[in-house]
């Protein structure tokens, strides 16, 4: 039997499950299956959209933005919340500029500050606190964030980090690559702090949601 995690029928499921999104949004999805890029996705997008309306999130930093993808579904987020901002960062000068047609052509480029750097730097660099912190760039990077991100979230604040499972490979005790080595020890290191609540919840890749109380 095929692995029920990671199955095609369970994530057409919920991806399905999602309200039909602009034609922008729609693109953006076509544009990432066509070329293989890595974006959360419509089921992923949508509980971001939830955690973050859920949490009254105003100030949302981003961290591995890509074109713009996760941006939109946080820029809706903090739009609907009453307004505020959405911190686009990626190293590539043509992704952040791909995201800037998006989010404009979305009506959201209002929301949104774009940063073109490495992501952990600009977080430093950033005046937070946030309400709201999502981390998607290379798995290696995610130990080294988290002490940043706990200095930039506000108390009580919220973190959100993707493919928590890495497509399985976090199982495999063999797999012994920097990129789920980085799953692996942030997941330590969040389970063991007592000033962090998660879970890790399933869809797709897997998503960490947490509480930071410092
Ligand atoms: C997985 S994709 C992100 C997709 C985006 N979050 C979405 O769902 O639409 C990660 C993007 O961030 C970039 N990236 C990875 N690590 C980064 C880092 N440390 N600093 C800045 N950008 C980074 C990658 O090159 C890629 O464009």
């Amino acid at each position: 039997m095929a692995d029920p995690l990671f199955s095609p029928q369970l994530r057409s499921y919920l991806d399905g499950l999602v309200p039909p999104r602009a034609d922008e949004m729609a693109g953006m999805e076509a544009r990432a299956a066509e070329t293989k890029f890595p974006i959360i996705g419509p089921a992923s997008g949508q509980f971001c959209y939830l955690i973050a309306r859920l949490h009254g999130a105003r100030t949302v930093f981003e961290m591995g933005s890509g074109f713009g993808y996760s941006t939109a579904w946080f820029a809706r987020a903090v739009r609907d919340n009453g307004g505020g901002m959405v911190h686009h960062v990626v190293w590539d000068e043509e992704l952040s500029r791909e995201a800037r047609e998006h989010l404009s052509a979305l009506g959201l480029i209002d929301a949104v500050t774009f940063h073109v750097g490495e992501a952990i730097a600009a977080l430093k660099q950033a005046e937070g606190p946030f309400d709201l912190i999502f981390n998607d760039i290379d798995k290696e990077g995610y130990p080294d964030a988290l002490p940043v991100i706990e200095r930039r979230l506000r108390p009580g604040g919220v973190l959100i980090v993707d493919n928590m499972l890495w497509h399985g490979r976090v199982f495999d005790e063999e797999d012994r690559d920097v990129s789920t080595e980085g799953v692996r020890e942030v997941t330590r290191m969040v389970s063991e702090s007592p000033g962090w609540t998660a879970s890790i919840v399933p869809i797709r890749d897997g998503l960490l949601v947490a509480r930071y109380d410092g």
